[in-house]
């Protein structure tokens, strides 16, 4: 492993960009720096500025398919709306051909994005069988090669986001790695479960520091981080940058907050939940007008109302919720049935 590190190295050092601006990494340096992961049909500019109210620095948006925004697929074009932030945003795409990645990576920039990520990870049957997403993690020249047109694209940092490998067989997370900092990534997240394991079972957290101790760009932990303690583990386990925090953000977007100041912190009550959760309704709407918003919103509330109390009335009016006002005026009524209850109990 040694003679394999410094020959990549070596190779870093006859890509280095110099003219890639990556300051925006600095601010992963603080110590509570979290990071809302790309979850795709859910870290929309919505999302992404409710977690950024709530606390969260640096976002990722959703993965984009680079062959639908040079098609002009005016849904892969609303999926890249946002990227400019008060906070570094991370755009994502998803694509195995160099030239339309560079080209894709370019308008990105035009977006606002402040760096854009490479998706090596996503596990879904179709993203695979179009040589998208983890079946990259299976073609480490294509990956060298997407980096590079990329990287002479745009004066943007190019990030990977990788898996463990494609399954039990072929765990080659340090190997695509070492090529991807070897081609000029700036930054690498590692979600160590393989492309087998989807989202099940544990993500082995030291293929994160395997990774760590063998690059020299900066590194992000991902996997099962629910709460501050396993944050401040992962980081300590395995040397991570920063962690990176997905489905826990879900209905929870607080947790951002939660992490950075894990000291006297305490979780929102119920109507101060609700209340976040009519503020992202607005953030939606105010991206994707009121009907959509409106309905987009309903996975949302799903998870909001987890572990809430007496909550069946609203998903019994889930189906009707098909305008912002309606959505309003039902969480404004479950928080005056909150309130009684508190009463009640008093
Ligand atoms: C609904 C959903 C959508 C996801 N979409 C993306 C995506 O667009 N791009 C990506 O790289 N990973 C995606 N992921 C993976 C997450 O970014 C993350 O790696 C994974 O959920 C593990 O982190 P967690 O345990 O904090 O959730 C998605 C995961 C979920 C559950």
């Amino acid at each position: 492993m040694r003679t394999q590190t410094s020959f990549f190295k070596q190779r870093n050092m006859e890509n280095q960009n110099t003219t890639t601006n990556t300051d925006i990494f600095e601010g992963l340096k603080q110590p509570n720096c979290t990071i809302l992961a790309p979850l795709s049909g859910i870290t929309d500019a919505a999302f992404r500025e409710i977690s950024r109210r709530q606390g969260c620095g640096f976002v990722y948006a959703e993965m984009t398919s680079s062959d639908a925004l040079m098609y002009d697929s005016d849904k892969a074009h609303k999926r890249i709306q946002g990227l400019d932030a008060p906070i570094p945003v991370i755009a994502q795409l998803l694509g195995h051909k160099p030239d339309v990645m560079a080209d894709a990576a370019q308008l990105c920039e035009e977006q606002g994005a402040d760096a854009i990520d490479i998706n090596l990870g996503c596990p879904a049957k179709n993203i695979v069988k179009g040589r998208g997403g983890s079946a990259l993690m299976k073609e480490p020249e294509t990956v060298e090669a997407l980096i590079k047109a990329m990287s002479n694209k745009t004066t943007k940092p190019i990030t990977v986001k990788i898996r463990a490998g494609w399954d039990s067989e072929c765990k080659n997370a340090l190997e695509i790695a070492q090529i991807a900092e070897g081609a000029g990534a700036k930054l690498i997240a590692v979600h160590p479960r393989t492309r087998a394991q989807a989202f099940r079972g544990h993500a082995n957290w030291d293929v994160i520091r395997m990774v760590k101790e063998n690059v020299g760009i900066p590194v992000i932990g991902n996997g099962d981080v629910k709460t501050p303690e396993d944050a401040q583990r992962m980081r300590s386990e395995t040397g991570c940058d920063a962690v990176m925090v997905g489905r826990a953000a879900l209905g929870r977007p607080w947790i951002f907050n939660h992490i950075a100041h894990p000291e006297g912190y305490r979780e929102p009550r119920f109507e101060e939940r609700i209340d976040i959760a009519i503020e992202h309704l607005g953030l939606i709407a105010h991206y994707k007008g009121d009907n959509r918003g409106a309905v987009e919103f309903r996975k949302h509330l799903a998870c909001y109302l987890k572990g809430m109390p007496n909550n069946k009335f609203i998903r019994e009016r889930m189906s009707r919720m098909e305008s912002v006002a309606i959505v309003v005026e039902i969480l404004e009524e479950y928080k005056e049935r909150l309130k009684g209850r508190m009463e009640d109990a008093a």
